[in-house]
């Protein structure tokens, strides 16, 4: 059978409609992930100098760890470096957004918190925030997932998920996990 030119014009039209629908419903999708999940890819750029980060400012070691701020938004600071993460256990509380901030001393380190959605690589030169609401209590192994060097397999934390009215800051607003 011959095709006209009207049946190529006609088939053309179909494939167009085809494909401009699938486009549309994947950037409606997008939109409904950005929009109503809050999934969005990272979206402040924050510098830190990796050689100084220690000495003044946000990541200095008594600074680091579980913090309840003024306004009472949980926050988590953490310094990873080759091969460990300071401090290399963290306290969090069930239920409640938390906001943990990271830092690489060195080079690029990654993590992840098991049975969460967290996940963000550690790049020297940034802090990679990530906020999170940690649903279950228990202990989570928060391990270096790039490969950073001869030590990675043995780069390690855990987070301590402690149900809310065990969560008790004391009076600088910390929470560690003690002895
Ligand atoms: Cu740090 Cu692998």
């Amino acid at each position: 059978m011959a095709y006209t030119e009207h049946d190529v014009v006609r088939s053309e039209l179909r494939w167009t409609v085809a494909v401009a629908a699938f486009v549309g419903i994947l950037f409606a999708l997008t939109l409904f992930a950005a929009l109503a999940l809050h999934r969005n890819p990272p979206s402040n750029i924050e510098p830190i100098d990796p050689k100084t980060l220690h000495l003044s400012g946000e990541f200095t070691e008594p600074n680091l760890g579980t913090r309840v701020e003024a306004n009472g938004q949980v926050t988590t600071r953490i310094v990873a470096a080759q091969f460990a993460f300071v401090p290399s256990c963290i306290v969090v509380p069930e239920g409640q957004e938390v906001t943990l901030r990271l830092a690489s001393a060195d080079v690029i380190h990654g993590i992840l918190v098991s049975d969460t959605n967290v996940n963000t690589m550690v790049v020297p030169g940034y802090v990679s925030q990530v906020h999170t609401v940690f649903r279950t209590t228990g202990n989570l192994l928060m391990p270096c997932h790039e490969f950073c060097g001869l030590g990675h397999s043995q780069m390690l934390a855990q987070v301590r998920v402690v149900p809310r009215d065990q969560f008790r800051p004391d009076a600088q607003g910390r929470v560690n996990c003690g002895p």
